[in-house]
């Protein structure tokens, strides 16, 4: 088969979701549509519900075991469609901007009594900064939620996104009765059944369809009235408006009773897009081209103590990935083989041979890849538009155990490989701090520096803003800086100089003194400008 037509067939998306909204719903339900899996109960939440260290090693000792859980490969009508999974919890926020970089597509889910929340707000801007294409469920519709048309309001407003309703629910909670699809002129009717997949739609010749008021007598007006409405305020549907990323198309169900699925699902395959090219520092790259390049955009460590390996995932962006073939690490200009790539099924790891674009694939690591690691077959680029960002908790971290500060070293340089926490090493001095996205991961990395490398730590509080990666033109223009400010000035893993502000207060006036040096708070793995920059 070309490669062309492999790279047809496949859609590499993820689901995204502020917690509890239903993700992990929708995710099993898909699968069940597929015939992936038979079963509900098979797909475990990933969510944290406690908030407690215990929970989370809990659960990632369990994804240990299967890491399938990471990437979920399904098909349906003959498409091979990739599913990567994004943890629940916010504090892991940044592995998820991370996953989003490796997705041609997502699928929103929006709670329709929560409306827009704080995380779908964060999400969603990491997919704009992208245009990546969306498409929104709009979930729980058994449930007394918002009004619709409101909900859709909120949409465009808080996601800056124009969006376009593709079916339209008549009532909700104990009145919902079903969907109208406003394409194909069906009503799909609610029955609630959270085990079994049951259907019954009717077609109607339009919205005038005297058919209609048989059917939902007193409700027949409403219904036409809204999708009048709907008509008139929304433009219409266009495919190549939701590729560029600037359309999003709604639908509404219900997750947990298999109602609104099916038309999810169909509509994903039919205009999802496939593998797109991808930037890298020296242009793009098209999937269709011969030689084979992907990048690692996520690493995952092992939990269980007897197998010290870590598995990157690698999506592959152009040509044909083969097992055992050399290909080139860039970063480490070195030529590597991999004898045991896996591929993930819905259920279970196994051996890969062959993989093509939009494909993401399991590496045993002993320690060689980070974050944004490029593979190619001999060229020197590497992909670009990984995001990393400003922590926004940090903490001094110390060994407490002299005797074992080449653990603790080991240590902290893995583990933030992984993209777990970020480093900063202070420009002169020994301090480490550690920034990360929220107070978990301190008790996560505490217990995996213990138990996976034997070094004790303590974490210690610091005063901290922001971090900001400083881009200027000439040494020069960070004088003040150094003299004044050399304390609060640090290293990251790449050698690019940051520095941490303690207060808001404290970074305008250090912004305003020096007004030749650019202060960011984000910046991409593999951004040559700033390792470039680095003063250390
Ligand atoms: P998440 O991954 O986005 O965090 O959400 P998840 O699917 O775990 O769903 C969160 C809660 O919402 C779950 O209830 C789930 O059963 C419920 N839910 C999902 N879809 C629907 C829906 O269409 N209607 C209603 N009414 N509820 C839905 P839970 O009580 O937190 O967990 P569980 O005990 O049911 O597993």
């Amino acid at each position: 088969m070309s490669i062309n037509s492999e790279i047809n067939k496949r859609k590499t998306f993820a689901i995204i979701s502020h917690p509890d909204a239903g993700k992990t719903t929708l995710t099993e339900k898909l699968l069940l549509f597929s015939g992936a899996i038979q079963i509900a109960g098979a797909v475990k939440s990933n969510k944290i519900k406690k908030t407690a260290a215990s929970d989370f090693l809990e659960i990632e000792k369990q994804r240990g075991i299967s890491v399938s859980t990471s990437v979920l490969t399904f098909n349906y009508k003959e498409q091979i469609i990739n599913l990567l999974d994004t943890p629940g919890h916010k504090d892991f926020a940044e592995d998820t901007y991370r996953t989003l970089t490796a997705v041609d597509s997502v699928i929103l889910v929006v709670d329709c009594v929560k409306g827009v929340e704080e995380q779908t707000e964060k999400l969603m801007q990491v997919c704009r900064m992208r245009n990546t294409p969306v498409i929104i469920f709009i979930n729980k519709l058994d449930r007394e939620g918002r009004d619709p048309i409101e909900l859709l309001d909120e949409l465009e407003a808080k996601l800056s996104i124009r969006v376009r309703p593709l079916t339209f629910p008549l009532g909700m909670g104990f009145q919902f009765r079903g969907v109208y699809n406003l394409h194909k002129n069906l009503f799909a009717f609610y029955k609630a059944n959270k085990t079994r997949v049951e259907e019954v739609e009717k077609e109607f010749n339009g919205i005038d369809d005297p058919g209609l008021d048989e059917e939902f007598r007193d409700d027949a007006d409403k219904l036409r009235n809204d999708i009048k409405l709907i008509d008139g305020i929304y433009e219409e549907f266009s495919i190549e408006e939701y590729q560029k990323g600037n359309l999003a198309p709604v639908f509404f169900g219900s997750a947990i009773n298999n109602f609104g699925i099916r038309e999810l699902l169909d509509t994903f395959v039919e205009i999802a897009p496939p593998p797109l090219k991808r930037e890298t520092t020296t242009g793009f790259i098209s999937p269709n081209d011969e030689k084979f390049s992907g990048f690692v955009f996520k690493i995952h460590a092992n939990l269980d103590p007897k197998h010290r390996d870590r598995i990157a995932f690698l999506r592959v962006c152009s040509g044909k990935f083969e097992r055992n073939k050399f290909y080139n690490h860039v970063r480490l200009k070195r030529e590597l083989k991999f004898a045991n790539p896996a591929s993930f099924m819905a259920q279970s790891k196994s051996l890969l041979e062959t993989a093509y674009p939009g494909d993401v694939i399991g590496l045993y690591d002993s320690g060689l890849f980070k974050i944004g690691d490029t593979l190619t077959e001999g060229e020197n680029f590497m992909f670009k538009g990984i995001p990393r960002f400003s922590p926004e908790v940090f903490r001094i971290v110390r060994s407490t155990d002299p005797f074992k500060t080449k653990q603790f070293e080991k240590g902290i340089e893995y583990l933030t490989d992984e993209g777990l926490a970020q480093l900063f090493t202070q420009n002169l001095g020994n301090r480490k701090v550690i920034g990360v996205v929220g107070e978990l991961q301190f008790e996560v990395l505490k217990y995996r520096l213990l138990n996976e490398y034997g070094a004790s730590v303590e974490f210690l509080p610091m005063p901290a803003y922001k971090a900001f990666w400083l881009q200027y033109n000439d040494k020069e223009d960070i004088n003040d800086l150094v003299r004044f400010r050399s304390q609060n000035l640090y290293n990251d893993k790449g050698g690019a100089l940051v520095y941490i502000a303690e207060t808001e207060y404290m970074f305008k006036l250090i912004q305003e003194k020096n007004p030749k040096v650019k202060f960011v708070s984000s910046v991409e793995h593999n951004d040559q400008t700033i390792e470039m920059d680095s003063v250390a």
